[in-house]
């Protein structure tokens, strides 16, 4: 049977914190990417630490978010590091999308729809008239017209895009308990893969408290 996918958010800024993560999230079970966000990234070894890991799924959780220019730029500026995923904002634009998609090579570039941490209310706050729904479907149809290789969305949002976007669909906001942080569109493991979720990201459910424990909890509910 094919394993489910899970990416671990490796937030942190210690080194020995995310050996520790890497560690201790090894097993059987699940197939295991890591992600190291602008958290790490901007950290003062991260890096370098980056730089070198071998024989890991790394997705490096950037957010793009500028000027075609800038994005290209940046792009160009990591071609040093090994990494598989590589994220972008959709709200850069077309342009932007296309441009780093023409020069991402072997590495996956994936649209960020609209963060986990919105809903309805907060996107009327920034200035957005259209509900999560209609806007993470506008953003994904551009992801496909730019050709990009996965999005991000809430697995809330799975059963749309995945009639809209037919390549790997990654889903954050993942939560096992009915604490959610920051995180306003969450959904349980089980439920993301039922919905059609190619991967899940799963930070602090995993990372804070016991790490092994907690994947073990994770692999419980996901064969209950
Ligand atoms: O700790 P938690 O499971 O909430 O972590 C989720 C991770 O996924 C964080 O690293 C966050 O930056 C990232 N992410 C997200 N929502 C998105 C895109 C990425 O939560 N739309």
């Amino acid at each position: 049977m094919k394993k489910n996918k899970i990416f671990v958010a490796c937030d942190s800024t210690n080194i020995l914190r995310i050996k520790k993560i890497i560690k201790e999230t090894k097993n059987t079970k699940l197939k295991v990417g890591y992600k190291f966000g602008l958290e790490f990234l901007n950290s003062k070894y991260g890096r370098n630490f980056l730089s070198k890991i071998k024989n890991k799924i790394i997705f490096a959780d950037l957010k793009l978010h500028d000027i075609p220019n800038t994005c290209l730029s940046t792009i160009k500026a990591i071609k040093d590091l090994n990494i598989n995923y590589l994220t972008i904002h959709i709200s850069s634009g077309l342009k932007a999308l296309k441009a780093c998609k023409k020069i991402s090579k072997k590495t996956k570039l994936i649209g960020v729809t609209t963060l986990t941490s919105l809903n309805d209310k907060s996107l009327k706050e920034i200035g957005y008239n259209k509900k999560v729904d209609q806007l993470v479907s506008h953003q994904v149809k551009l992801a496909k017209k730019a050709n990009l290789d996965a999005v991000v969305c809430s697995a809330h949002e799975v059963k749309i895009v995945k009639k809209l976007f037919k390549k790997e669909i990654i889903t954050p906001g993942i939560r096992f308990s009915t604490k959610t942080d920051d995180q306003k569109r969450v959904v349980t493991p089980k439920q993301a893969y039922e919905n059609g979720s190619d991967w899940l990201v799963i930070g602090r459910p995993i990372t804070k408290g016991n790490i092994k424990k907690n994947m073990q909890t994770l692999i419980d509910h996901l064969s209950e």
